[in-house]
């Protein structure tokens, strides 16, 4: 979700409104989201490279959080939307630790689109991590770790691999985000704003995705068939 300081400063603002406009955008997705049955979307709201901001964009940030939980839970509810949370939440504000949880908690059973936030979330602090609990796990079995297994071990565990990774705010990177569960994405990448990232230009990057070949290093149908 990349963009909001720079669309608050085209317009003169401080950069936390170009946060808060972004927490609103998320609302504006849902609809496109349950259209196209996408059961699940990931969200890139504090990175652990975050920390360096200055302070007061971290403690806005997290009020941002705060705020956007206290607000938006019932639309969780409403609209049946499973919250999981992707990151270390040890280092977080209590108050912010503790909504989370509540609602994680809460919506633990909805089943019609999981949310899943990235939150203090940092790739290779994940695969770390990971890395230490299957070792600690099948330490006598070394040679029992297999993705299938060792993936039980990330945040993600229990959801699939990335179709579709969009970011938006014409950065062409991937800044540590999901790289493990990334392997086969489709990367889609767009100038637009997060702020102003509307259903229509999520519709443009399903349109171009639906375009797109996947082969996960196979071969197309066609292919596979001429040559056997
Ligand atoms: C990157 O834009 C965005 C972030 C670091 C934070 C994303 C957070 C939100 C969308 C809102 C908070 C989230 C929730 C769930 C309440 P940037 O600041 O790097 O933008 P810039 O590149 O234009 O400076």
């Amino acid at each position: 979700m990349d963009g909001n300081g720079r669309w608050a400063t085209q317009r003169g603002l401080a950069r936390l409104e170009g946060h808060r406009q972004g927490a609103e955008n998320i609302e504006r997705l849902l609809d496109t989201l349950f259209f196209y049955k996408i059961p699940v979307v990931s969200l890139y709201a504090f990175s652990t490279e975050n920390w360096r901001r200055p302070q007061s964009e971290v403690k806005g940030l997290f009020s941002l959080l705060n705020e956007f939980l206290e607000k938006k839970l019932p639309v969780f509810h409403e609209k049946k939307i499973q919250l999981r949370v992707s990151g270390e939440l040890t280092r977080l504000p209590a108050r912010s630790r503790k909504a989370i949880e509540k609602a994680i908690e809460e919506t633990k059973s909805y089943r019609r689109l999981v949310a899943n936030f990235c939150i203090n979330y940092g790739a290779h602090y994940e695969i770390c991590r990971a890395a230490v609990l299957a070792c600690r796990d099948l330490l006598c079995e070394k040679d029992k770790i297999r993705p299938n297994l060792f993936e039980r071990y990330l945040y993600t565990a229990g959801l699939p691999p990335v179709d579709l990774l969009i970011r938006t705010g014409g950065q062409k990177r991937l800044s540590n985000f999901l790289l493990y569960q990334i392997a086969y994405a489709e990367l889609y990448f767009t100038d637009v704003l997060w702020p102003d990232f509307s259903p229509g230009h999520l519709e443009e990057a399903l349109v171009e995705y639906n375009k797109r070949t996947r082969k996960f290093g196979g071969l197309v149908t066609e292919e596979r068939d001429s040559s056997s």
